[in-house]
């Protein structure tokens, strides 16, 4: 379901109901026993999610700022954090390793509780904490859910497309400076986002549009492997969109990998832009299929959202892998009470990704936003569009 934008006037608590129901609609889109599926090998089974969702803000917030004490420590903890291992890591626990959905239910409704109950002495930077994390769980959860058996999960058919793929012109960007980062003191911001900082950047040139899937598919018809949410029968393309398969649309971003998107580019004789290259190309960009309006991407030439330069969609319809390995910013402090929130992966494996997909929150289409994921995590909602010096 689309959400309501959380405005700035707007209370905190309600934008904590507002993802809560989010959240809530999500699992409710399942068969109960996909709970205990791992659509995704690097990730934990279902049924973790939906305690952890209730785990975290209980541990972040009544255990460990309020000191409340616990009710049920082996829960807190097997609730407390998700994973994301190096390749070949993945975890080898049973399904029958976990509680039963009535207890983990049973959890997360007295968790929820307890935090409503000391609502009024959250501090506000940890409310945002609390519902930020959720809605990217809301997210990341689509991302897994996205590899379920049709049959577990039930949702709307995906739109068709015959439309070709438009033509893809490259936009000068003028020699200028991209402003990175939030001032402290503007809004709540993650520890990664601070400090703002400016970055001069040259002239170059970029892609309109997104790097479409009839764009991508002259790539694979010269050799290349075709990205995950494709699948090829009896000479036909398919994509398995999230309820359902549909004919290739050709003028739909592509969804790859990092490693996929830095290949086509060098393929193409570019490259990909880098974090700050991204920020100068989307001047004035504003949001086009963002915040659980849809499940799936929309034509890469959609109209609306364009930006100061006229490259499009640079906030929604599909995240963009930039070139840029996450690191922090000048000025870093991570949040003490959430201090592996990013400094855990200032490890030189994770890209950068900007922007924004179907399934981001508004209130995570700020500039100065961050994603990162694994080069070869091939399950996110990202595509790219390449870059030119000139
Ligand atoms: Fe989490």
């Amino acid at each position: 379901m689309p959400m309501e934008t959380c405005r700035p006037m707007s209370p905190l608590a309600a934008c904590l109901d507002a993802a809560r129901a989010q959240t809530d609609a999500l699992f409710a889109v399942l068969d109960p026993e996909a709970l205990y599926q791992r659509p995704v090998v690097d990730r934990h089974r279902l049924i973790f999610y939906l305690g952890h969702l209730e785990a975290f803000d209980w541990n972040l917030v009544c255990r460990g700022t309020l000191e409340q004490p616990s009710f049920h420590e082996t829960f807190d903890k097997l609730f407390a954090f998700g994973i994301d291992p190096e390749p070949g890591g993945a975890p080898a626990d049973q399904a029958s390793d976990w509680p039963a959905e009535r207890e983990v239910r049973a959890y997360s409704a007295r968790t929820r509780q307890a935090f409503d109950n000391a609502a009024t002495r959250v501090p506000e930077q940890l409310l945002h904490v609390a519902i930020e994390h959720r809605l990217m769980h809301a997210e990341t959860l689509a991302y897994l859910f996205h590899n379920l058996p049709y049959e577990w999960k039930r949702g709307p058919a995906p739109a068709e497309s015959t439309a070709p793929a438009p033509a893809n012109q490259m936009v000068e960007i003028p020699k200028g400076t991209a402003v990175l980062g939030k001032p402290r003191g503007d809004g709540f911001g993650w520890d990664n986002e601070f400090d703002a900082h400016s970055v001069s950047v040259p002239r170059f040139q970029i892609a309109r549009f997104k790097i479409s899937n009839g764009e991508y598919l002259d790539y694979v018809r010269s050799g290349a492997r075709p990205p995950h949410f494709w699948r090829q029968q009896d000479g036909q393309w398919w994509l398995r969109g999230m309820f359902g398969e549909i004919p290739l649309p050709l003028d739909w971003p592509v969804y790859v990998t990092h490693s996929e998107a830095s290949a086509y580019a060098r393929w193409r004789g570019g490259s990909l832009p880098t974090e700050a290259q991204f920020h100068r190309a989307a001047e004035g960009a504003s949001p086009v299929n963002a915040n659980f309006e849809r499940w799936d991407p929309v034509s890469v030439n959609f109209p609306g959202g364009t930006s100061r330069y006229g490259v499009e969609q640079l906030l929604g319809n599909g995240w963009e892998w930039t070139s840029t390995v996450f690191g922090p910013f000048p000025g870093f402090e991570p949040f003490p009470f959430y201090r592996g929130y990013s400094a855990d992966f200032f490890d030189g494996n994770h890209f950068v990704m900007k922007g924004g997909s179907p399934r981001t929150a508004a209130c995570m289409l700020r500039p100065s936003f961050r994603n990162w994921f694994r080069p070869d995590y091939r399950y996110v909602y990202a595509g790219f569009r390449i870059t030119h010096t000139v």
